[in-house]
């Protein structure tokens, strides 16, 4: 608890100064007397770690507050609130692991050591009578751990689906509308902010899947191991795919997606089944998810009582997540001020029958491009392989080509589970008249 004189006062230490802490530090400079107007506390920078002092930064920060030593921070009986800023899973665990073992409040923005992590901090947290914030860590300025722990607490999540990596959706957004190539629109996201410092995290789904095992997590009540997590990104996709799902009347967009299945019946009784997985999708043009662009977020939750709700905001850069980092800090702050540090605790572990759904038994429509041989016989030979594992075709695409030439040849595929798909694409592969690797992406309903 803060003694008397400080309650009007709370000292944070900053440990990261870069994109987002930079962000932090700005957006405290600008509304910090209007935080300490609502709130009746003041918040105040008194350090920020960052590995080079020297360095010059986008966002000024004072030499006087800049260290590089976090230990000394976290030590400090003067500093009440740490901010983990600084990404990873080794440096950042142990700053986190140090001041919650120190009893302080911390805030993180950092979505890949929560999902790999979280379970022990939250324990650590609990233990050590303190609490960890991680608004930042899903869907930037988008207050949706606020919404899946507080606002929607009186449903059941029965659908959830995210837009949740805004460099997958600024790279997709511009190879729709430009025509524009994968790896220089990646080089733009990685100018603008909004790619991880290693951004394969982004562009092959893991970052998307950190974020949704955290929401499925908060969602059904039990802590979603990273490695249960369906997860494909998006550099198979190309101009050709996302040329033909607009012929067909669909955009691709990655997706995270959680869906409560029917209860599993087992012996030791029924267990509570859940897809979590992360995929690049077909989704109809005018669904409202299919209109989230650039760099934007957003979040479908269907509760059981209020029915679909959606949340919409900029999904990564300094500005955005830096306003998430504030509203943990408000809550931190009023934790301390009210002596009340668990009054919403990090996470609450309340299904024990929980379950993961295994990646085989995931059940979805599919768009399957090929490249084949335009000659007789040609889909009747693709055609037979899928009926012998009883998968439909809906639809058939062949732009007109010269006959033994390579042309692409498009089928939307009926309900089919993962593991029949994956059997019928390994003959397919096989058969002479393919050329080249299939394209295989799933096709989202919102059912
Ligand atoms: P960043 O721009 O690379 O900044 C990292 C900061 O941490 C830098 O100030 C760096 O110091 C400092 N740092 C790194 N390793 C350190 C170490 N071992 N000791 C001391 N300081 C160290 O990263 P960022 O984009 O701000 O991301 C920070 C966190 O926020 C990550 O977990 C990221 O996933 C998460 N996040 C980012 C966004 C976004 O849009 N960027 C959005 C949501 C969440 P120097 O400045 O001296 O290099
Ligand atoms: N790299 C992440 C993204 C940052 O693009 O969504 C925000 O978490």
């Amino acid at each position: 608890m803060l003694s008397a004189p400080m309650q009007q006062q709370v000292n944070i230490g900053l440990i990261g100064g870069g994109t987002v802490g930079g962000g932090v530090y700005k957006a405290l400079q600008a509304n910090g007397a209007l935080m300490a107007s609502r709130l009746g506390i003041k918040i105040s920078v008194t350090k920020v770690v960052v590995r080079e002092i020297k360095k010059s930064r986008p966002v000024h920060i004072p030499a006087a507050l800049l260290t590089t030593d976090f230990h000394a921070l976290i030590h400090d009986p003067e500093i009440h609130i740490i901010v983990e800023l600084i990404g990873g899973t080794t440096t950042a665990r142990s700053v986190v692991e140090a001041a919650l073992k120190a009893g302080k409040p911390v805030v993180t923005a950092n979505k890949a050591l929560i999902s790999k992590h979280g379970e022990t901090l939250f324990a650590l947290a609990k233990a050590n009578k303190t609490n960890l914030y991680y608004e930042a860590s899903v869907a930037g300025g988008i207050p949706i751990i606020k919404v899946l722990r507080e606002s929607l607490i009186g449903n059941r999540v029965v659908r959830l689906y995210g837009i949740v990596n805004g460099t997958c959706n600024y790279i997709l957004t511009r190879m729709k509308a430009e025509g524009a190539e994968f790896m220089d629109v990646l080089a733009d996201a990685q100018r603008l902010g909004y790619a991880e410092a290693e951004p394969s995290l982004d562009v092959d789904g893991h970052d998307a899947a950190h974020k949704t095992g955290i929401l499925a997590s908060l969602a059904h009540g039990f802590w979603i191991n990273p490695q249960d997590i369906y997860v494909e990104g998006i550099r198979h996709i190309g101009k050709l795919d996302i040329q033909f799902a607009t012929q067909l009347g669909y955009t691709i967009k990655l997706l995270g997606i959680v869906k409560c299945l029917p209860s599993l019946k087992k012996s030791k009784g029924p267990r509570q089944a859940i897809q979590v997985s992360v995929y690049p999708a077909l989704l109809p043009k005018d669904h409202v998810m299919a209109n989230v662009s650039g760099v934007y977020n957003a979040v479908l939750v269907r509760g059981d009582i209020v029915g679909d709700t959606l949340y919409y905001g900029r999904g990564a850069g300094q500005d955005a997540t830096a306003s998430s980092v504030l509203s943990d800090l408000a809550d931190a702050a009023l934790d301390l001020k009210c002596s009340s540090r668990d009054r919403v605790p990090a996470f609450v572990d309340h299904e024990k029958n929980g379950k993961v759904l295994s990646t085989g038994e995931l059940v979805t429509r599919y768009y399957l491009r090929l490249g084949v041989s335009d000659r007789p016989g040609t889909l009747a030979s693709i055609a037979t392989i899928l009926a012998r594992l009883n998968i439909g075709i809906s639809s058939v695409i062949q732009p007109e080509g010269h006959e033994g030439a390579t042309v692409p040849l498009i089928l939307m595929i009926h309900d089919a589970s993962n593991a029949s798909m994956q059997k019928a694409l390994k003959q397919i592969e096989k058969l002479p008249v393919v050329k080249g690797a299939p394209v295989l992406i799933r096709v989202e309903d919102f059912e």
